[in-house]
């Protein structure tokens, strides 16, 4: 096929507040740089549960449109895990969707668990998580545990940046985080997650026990290790190894590892922390960090304490990885329950509903996904472009809204300018986003009435 140039007409998209972007504003006609297709690619998505399948949705649109500018064609193929898997399969990890995965090219999860949800009209009620008295077994997160362990992905890497145009959503004072960029390199198919022994027991006294086994063999901190001095090495050479030697014999080992290492990266300038130091010294001092490598356990509690540095945790993206096979690609967020299947918006000129979840950590997921997964850099430069245009023009959901941006009540309209940029803007192609939640099958003139901020589109010229 030639390559070929669309011309798509849109109505011109008026931002609600002045560009601080320094490129003029491409209002109008839209130039789609459509070229032939060279590559091919399937990618294995899995929605998961809660907003899960809402981010899937924008990220898989956002896929499509980035690969069809720079020639590379994706098959989506959808399998259950988690809760859905649950209540499909009566499993969280079906073998299918593991050897579906194994032989795809990347994949993309949204999020598991949640709580059992159900709606009338726009009213919400949440009775409780769903899964919880399930056997261990039966959760959804073993699930996630079980694709991890099934793929192999041990080294998890956790970028927190915090985004100039988003210094103020941070809950720390602007002088201390703006500027940070840090990764965390988390092991993630050993430690207590996984070791062994591990159960419940009765003790001497005859008391019920719980227990679980910290351990770490000499070839699961090499690997980690050597991807982190890797990572590092690539960034500004700052490696900080975090444990807790100063108790734990895993660590003990980990750090001796760790230590010996270094002498094959003398490039690298590298520390050690314990845990609790290193909780502390990233609220006090982010920017003291580059590279921090660290155990499965604690990476999964740091990441989450550096999402906040940045603002919001539905702004993180993961990538976790293997020596061999397709990566494993998911915002570190969860599934969060509360939001999940809530339209915030009818879009009049996209024809669609628009769901209140943040889809940015999922899509920044896709742009680790081409990057570190399929080596598509150019791809992966588009989406990661049209994230930080889309943030400088003010476009902001709840979960990152600031004062002084716009008005909390005029969120929703936020929401719909995000992805009507998204769509009609930052990737050049103007799409429909399908209605991702039909709870309403009614006319949307009706909808318009159910839902507070609605009357605010009349006001919005998109
Ligand atoms: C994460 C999550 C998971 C973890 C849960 C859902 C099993 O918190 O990816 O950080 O603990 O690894
Ligand atoms: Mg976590």
């Amino acid at each position: 096929m030639a390559a070929s140039c669309l011309q798509l007409k849109v109505r011109p998209f008026k931002a609600p507040f002045p560009s601080k972007s320094p490129s003029p504003p491409r209002w109008g006609i839209i130039r789609c740089s459509a070229t032939s297709t060279t590559k091919r690619y399937t990618i294995t998505l899995l929605p998961g549960d809660g907003i899960g399948p809402e981010v899937i949705s924008v990220a898989k649109d956002v896929l499509i449109v980035a690969g069809s500018q720079e020639g590379i064609e994706f098959r989506f193929q959808e399998m259950p895990v988690g809760g859905a898997a649950l209540d499909l399969t009566g499993v969280p990890l079906p073998d299918e969707t593991l050897s579906m995965a194994k032989q795809s090219d990347a994949i993309l999860l949204g999020a598991i668990g949640g709580y059992f949800q159900f709606s009338i009209f726009n009213f919400h009620f949440q009775l409780m998580y769903k899964w919880d008295n399930n056997e261990k077994h039966l959760k959804p997160e073993t699930g996630l545990l079980q694709l991890r362990a099934g793929l192999g992905v041990f080294a998890n890497l956790r970028p927190a940046s915090v985004f100039p145009q988003l210094v103020d959503s941070s809950t720390l004072k602007k002088e201390v985080a703006e500027g940070v960029d840090l990764i965390v390199v988390r092991e993630l198919t050993g430690g207590i997650y996984f070791g062994k022994p591990r159960g419940f027991t009765t003790n001497e006294k005859g008391e019920e026990i719980g227990f679980n086994t910290e351990v770490y063999a000499t070839y699961e901190i090499d690997r980690i290790a050597r991807v982190a001095f890797e990572t590092a090495r690539k960034r500004r050479g700052k490696l900080c190894s975090v444990d807790k030697a100063n108790v734990l014999e895993a660590s003990m080992l980990w750090r001796k590892r760790v230590t010996t290492m270094a002498s094959e990266y003398p490039d690298i300038e590298l520390s050690h922390m314990y845990v609790d130091n290193a909780a502390m010294q990233l609220i006090r001092n982010p920017k003291q960090f580059d590279t921090i490598v660290t155990n499965n356990i604690f990476g999964d509690i740091l990441s989450d304490e550096a999402s906040m540095i940045t603002g919001s945790i539905g702004m993180l993206p993961s990538a976790s990885l293997g020596e061999t096979g397709p990566g494993l690609f998911e915002p570190i967020h969860g599934s969060a329950p509360d939001i999940a299947g809530q339209i915030e918006v009818y879009c009049v000129p996209c024809d669609a509903y628009l769901d209140k979840a943040n889809p940015l950590a999922t899509v920044l997921s896709v742009v680790m996904l081409l990057k570190y997964g399929l080596r598509e850099e150019n791809a992966a430069k588009r989406i990661e472009n049209a994230v930080m245009d889309t943030l400088t023009r003010g476009f902001r959901t709840g979960d990152i809204y600031s004062t002084g941006k716009v008005h909390t009540v005029v969120q929703s309209v936020i929401h719909l300018k995000l992805f009507n940029f998204w769509n009609i803007y930052a990737l050049g192609k103007f799409k429909l986003i399908p209605a991702s939640r039909k709870l309403f099958s009614l006319h949307p003139s009706v909808y318009r009435f159910l839902t507070f901020p609605l009357p605010l589109i009349e006001t919005v010229n998109c």
